[in-house]
């Protein structure tokens, strides 16, 4: 297989650069600055990318990998503070200078070479940096210019050592994407052949190899990960397959049923539904606090999958459906985590198990919906929008209790109901109603009422990270609250958030 390496250096870039990598359908990992050069020369890479990172070359703590990276004699893209990493670790000079700092949109000028073949010549890119290379090492020459940077990408085209001092991998560098395509095809001569329905192929394979005859189990949350990787398990080792599906009693409405019709009707496959809402009601008793409700889910979790895996009995593997960017988040990247991974799950602890299986561990989120969908499980459920381990527990603020479950359930579905018949260009990345534990005054015919606010979110966001609250139409939004008034009777007021994270997050809780 095509192996692309992102050595990662601190960027918040690191995923965004592996994943524009698999866009060209090369396969591409991403690994932390201090990975030993027998490893990386070991792993076989066609090229190698160094990501940006915060630092500046001169800093006594700046992350640096070992020099000799740069004459294995594979091909290597320097973005940012790895284009001045490159040029510093080959003799050249790096400049900081605060007047020379650039961010945003600038005006790029490149020169004739493989990375920028079908570049015109004068293009937008995207800067954020201070450092700059002020002069290039012996061998390299200038490839590309700003207006504030004499050095906006350099070569040594003989050793395959390419440096762009901008980010190719953001969509504000026009031809960002072609320069990366350039770099991956015709500097490393890849491909590109890796496409979900090899992998899916392949990963079926394998583990009809290694598991066929013995006895797998898969907790399933009600979430896509969990659900496409007990599929893709499925169609490996049958009814080798055992799925407990933990409902908590805290998915959206209609949400649990339709997901054990698909697995019991369409796939007939061995399912353990336990429905556990009171379970965890119980548990959820007088808590409040955000946090705290979190953790009792996260454990109650594991605790209700402990006890129908012990009426199991011995299992050989237990299949978890960790993804990527699990994977990054949990240790093997360099950016600062900036919200801690939420995912409930964890590892059972009295569960008699041998070994693990993660199928997906390798995919992004919307490769996992790529493989879901290779699967033949249906669209809406592999293209359902991203709900939080911990369900509507963290939707309705405070104290958890079964009617206020119910009166956000009702809320949250007129207005996803709502949202999908608009039939706007492109649905916000997440809309949900949170019951806000206010009460306002309202008046229904001649009396008054006192009844719950509700609050409708809805977001545009690339990574979760940062989000901007949707500008949805005003009919939309008056649709949604005139039916969510009229429909749901103890809500008497409806609101619409209009905050953006940050400083707010997505979820209010
Ligand atoms: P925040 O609220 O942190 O949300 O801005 C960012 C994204 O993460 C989801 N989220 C969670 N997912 N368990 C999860 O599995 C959690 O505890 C959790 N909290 C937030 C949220 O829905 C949004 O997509």
């Amino acid at each position: 297989m095509e192996k692309i390496l992102v050595l990662d250096f601190g960027g918040q870039y690191a995923q965004l650069i592996a994943r524009r990598v698999r866009e060209q359908h090369v396969y591409a990992e991403i690994r932390s600055y201090k990975t030993p050069l027998g490893e990386i020369r070991a792993g076989g890479y066609r090229g190698i990318i160094f990501t940006g990172g915060p630092n500046s070359v001169y800093d006594p703590a700046a992350p640096k990998c070992d020099p000799a990276v740069l004459r294995l004699g594979v091909p290597v893209l320097g973005i940012c503070y790895g284009c001045q990493l490159m040029a510093h670790l080959e003799g050249g000079e790096v400049g900081s200078a605060g007047s020379i700092s650039e961010y945003g949109k600038v005006e790029l000028s490149v020169r004739p070479s493989p990375l920028f073949e079908g570049v015109p010549e004068n293009s937008v890119c995207w800067m954020s940096h201070t450092d700059y290379v002020k002069a290039v090492p012996e061998g390299f020459s200038v490839i590309g210019t700003s207006a504030q940077c004499p050095a906006a990408a350099i070569a040594c085209a003989a050793r395959g050592l390419y440096g762009v001092q901008f980010h190719p991998e953001v969509t504000h560098t026009e031809y960002g994407r072609d320069m990366l395509a350039n770099f991956l095809k015709k500097i490393c001569g890849c491909a590109g052949d890796w496409t979900m329905e090899d992998f899916v192929r392949a990963s079926v394979e394998k583990y009809r190899k290694e598991l066929g005859g013995k006895k797998v189990l898969c907790a399933l949350s009600g979430g896509v990960d969990s659900s496409v990787a007990a599929v893709l398990m499925h169609r490996a080792v049958g009814d080798g397959l055992t799925c407990v599906f933990v409902d908590h009693g805290l998915l959206r409405k209609g949400e649990g049923d339709a997901v054990e019709r698909v697995f019991r009707e369409k796939f007939s496959m061995n399912l353990i539904r336990v429905n556990a809402g009171e379970r965890f009601l119980g548990k959820l008793a007088g808590a409040e606090e955000p946090e705290k409700k979190r953790m009792i889910i996260g454990e109650e979790f594991i605790r209700v999958f402990e006890d129908e895996a012990k009426k199991i009995g011995h299992v050989h593997v237990l299949v978890q459906g960790t993804i990527y960017p699990d994977v990054v988040e949990s240790g093997v990247g360099e950016a600062a985590t900036i919200k801690s991974h939420h995912n409930v799950g964890g590892l059972p602890s009295v569960v008699d198990f041998d070994e693990i299986v993660e199928p997906l561990r390798l995919l992004f989120k919307d490769e996992v919906r790529a493989a879901g969908l290779e699967l033949g499980i249906p669209r809406e459920l592999v293209m359902r929008q991203p709900f939080p381990g911990p369900g509507l527990a963290i939707r309705v603020l405070g104290e958890v209790t079964r009617e206020k479950l119910a009166v956000l359930r009702e809320c949250d579905a007129i207005f996803r109901e709502e949202i999908d018949r608009a039939g706007l260009d492109k649905n916000p990345d997440q809309y949900f109603a949170v019951l806000t534990g206010s009460r306002a005054v309202g008046v229904m015919g001649d009396a008054r009422t006192y009844g719950h606010t509700v609050a409708l979110r809805a977001v545009s966001t690339d990574d979760f990270m940062t989000a901007d609250w949707s500008r949805l139409p005003f009919d939309v939004l008056a649709k949604a609250s005139a039916r969510i008034t009229n429909e749901v009777r103890s809500v008497s007021r409806v609101v619409y958030d209009i905050t953006s994270k940050p400083p707010a997050t997505v979820e209010w809780e």
